[in-house]
C-alpha cells in the first residue's frame, strides 16, 4: 500500500493515478476540511481529466483520510516555499512531514520524496531527521526523490507520458520506486541519486525561467526602441538553431516563480544569469503597470477604475493564482498608493481581490481598457466582445485592428 502524504496539486492527481492503476492508495492530508471534500467524492481544483480519473480511482478502492499510515512505501508532496530573504528553500513543510511519517513507519519503509528541493536539502534536512529519530537511512528506512515535472493544465496527460527521475541512495530501491511509477507512468524512468535528481528538477524549472527571461528582456529592448518583438522572434525563430519563447507579463505558479531562486540562495556568487532572470521576469508585472498608465496618456484617460484586468490565474485555463502576475500587479499598484483596477477571471469564483467582477460580459461593461493578463480560451473564443475596447494584449493573441501590447 502507498500512503501519499499532501493532496495538493500535485499528490492528489498522484494519488488518483496510481489508484487506478492497480495500486492500493491511501491519500493523507492534514487539512481535514481537504479531506472531507475528497471522502464526499469532490475534487479540490479544477483540471482536465480530473473527475474521470477521480471515478476510476475510486474504482480502485482509494481512501482518504487525515491519519498516517503503516505501510510499506509514503510519497511526501507538500509545499517547498522558498524564503523571500535568503532565497533558500524552506523544507519546513518536508521535514514536519516525515517527522509524521516516522511516528509509524515499519522497518525497511521507502519514503518518497515528491516535492522540489534544491540539492543538497535531503542530506541537509531530510537525513537529519530520520536519523535523529533513531533510524538508520538505508535498513530502517530507505529515502528516494521522485520530483514531478507535470504542468497544471495538462496534468492528467503528463502524468502519464512524461519521462521521470527516480534519486536513490541504493540502485535496487530505486528501481523497486521505478516499479512502482511504472505502474502509469509510460515515459522513460530514470534511476540516479539523490542529489542529482534534486538538481535536475531545479535545473529544469531553471531553465525555462532563463528563456522566459530572456525574451520578456527583447520585449523591453523592442518596446524601448519600438521595434515588434513578435515579428523579430517569428524571423529568429526561422534559424534551424534558435528557438525563443515569448514574452509575457510575467511568471507564477509554484515552480518557474519559486524554484531558480533556491538555487541563487545557495549559490549567490555563482548564480548571476539565474538571479538577473528571476529579476527580470518578477519585473514585468510593473512594466505592465507602466505601459497602461503610458497608454491611458496616449488615449487620454485619467480614469483607473475604467482599467480591466482579464485574468488572475497564473497561467491559462487553470485556477491556481499563486505568485501570478496579476496579484503582483495588484500589489504593485497598492505600494504606489493607487487602486482601482477592476478585475475578472472565470476560473475564480470566489473574491479574492477588490473590484473583482464573476461575469466577462459585466466586466466588460464596467472598463474602456482591457488588459489580457492570461490567454484562457474563453477570451480567445470571445475576442471579438473587445471590439471597441483599448486592448493591451501580453500575450500577442488579439486580432482586433489597434491593440497594444507590452
Ligand atoms: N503545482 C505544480 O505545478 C507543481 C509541479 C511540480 C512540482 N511541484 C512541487 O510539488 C510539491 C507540492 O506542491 P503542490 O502544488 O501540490 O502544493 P499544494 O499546496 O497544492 O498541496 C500541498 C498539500 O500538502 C498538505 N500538507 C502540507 N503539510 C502536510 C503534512 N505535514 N501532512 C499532511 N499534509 C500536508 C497541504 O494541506 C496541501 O493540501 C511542491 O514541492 C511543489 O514545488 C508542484
Amino acid at each position: 500500500m502507498v500512503n501519499v502524504i499532501g493532496l495538493g496539486y500535485i499528490g492528489l492527481p498522484t494519488a488518483l493515478m496510481m489508484a487506478s492503476h492497480g495500486v492500493e492508495v491511501v491519500g493523507t492530508d492534514y487539512n481535514p476540511e481537504l479531506v472531507e471534500t475528497l471522502k464526499s467524492g469532490k475534487t479540490t481544483f479544477q483540471e482536465a481529466g480530473l473527475e474521470e480519473l477521480f471515478a476510476a480511482a475510486a474504482a480502485g478502492g482509494i481512501r482518504f483520510t487525515t491519519e498516517y499510515q503503516v505501510t510499506d512505501t509514503y510519497i511526501v508532496s507538500v509545499p517547498t516555499p522558498y524564503d523571500k530573504f535568503s532565497k533558500k528553500v524552506d523544507p519546513g513543510y518536508v521535514t514536519a512531514a516525515v517527522r509524521e511519517v516516522l511516528k509509524v513507519a515499519p522497518k525497511g519503509a521507502v519514503v518518497v520524496i515528491e516535492s522540489t528541493v534544491s540539492p543538497g536539502t535531503i542530506e541537509r534536512y531530510v537525513r537529519p531527521e530520520i536519523e535523529s529519530a533513531g533510524f538508520r537511512i538505508g535498513e530502517d528506512i530507505h529515502l528516494v526523490h521522485a520530483p514531478e515535472r507535470i504542468i497544471p493544465g495538462n496534468m492528467v496527460y503528463e502524468l502519464l507520458h512524461n519521462n521521470r527521475t527516480i534519486g536513490a541512495d541504493d540502485k535496487e530501491i530505486g528501481e523497486k520506486v521505478a516499479k512502482l511509477y511504472a505502474s502509469f507512468c509510460q515515459g522513460e524512468i530514470v534511476v540516479t541519486d539523490i542529489k542529482t535528481a534534486e538538481m535536475t528538477k531545479v535545473v529544469e524549472n531553471t531553465f525555462r525561467a532563463v528563456n522566459i527571461a530572456f525574451a520578456n528582456e527583447l520585449a523591453k529592448i523592442c518596446r524601448h526602441d519600438n521595434m515588434d518583438v513578435y515579428e523579430i522572434i517569428r524571423i529568429c525563430n526561422m534559424h534551424p538553431r534558435v528557438n525563443i519563447l515569448q514574452p509575457g507579463p510575467g511568471v507564477g505558479g509554484h515552480c518557474i516563480s519559486v524554484d531558480p531562486w533556491f538555487l541563487v540562495g545557495d549559490y549567490p556568487s555563482l548564480a548571476k544569469v539565474i538571479d538577473e532572470a528571476m529579476k527580470t521576469n518578477d519585473g514585468m508585472p510593473d512594466f505592465v503597470l507602466n505601459r497602461i498608465y503610458e497608454i491611458m496618456k496616449e488615449k487620454g484617460m485619467t480614469d483607473i477604475s475604467r482599467v480591466g484586468l482579464y485574468g488572475l490565474t497564473y497561467k491559462e485555463n487553470v485556477d491556481d493564482m499563486r505568485e501570478s502576475p496579476t496579484l503582483q500587479l495588484l500589489e504593485s499598484q497598492e505600494r504606489h498608493l493607487a487602486t482601482g483596477l477592476k478585475v475578472y477571471d472565470p476560473f475564480i469564483q470566489k473574491d479574492v481581490v477588490k473590484n473583482q467582477y464573476h461575469s466577462l460580459d459585466e466586466f466588460l461593461d464596467a472598463v474602456d481598457l482591457v488588459v489580457i493578463m492570461v490567454k484562457h480560451n474563453e477570451i480567445r473564443e470571445q475576442m471579438e466582445k473587445l471590439s471597441g475596447k483599448v486592448v493591451l494584449d501580453c500575450h500577442n493573441i488579439c486580432t482586433l485592428p489597434g491593440v497594444y501590447h507590452i
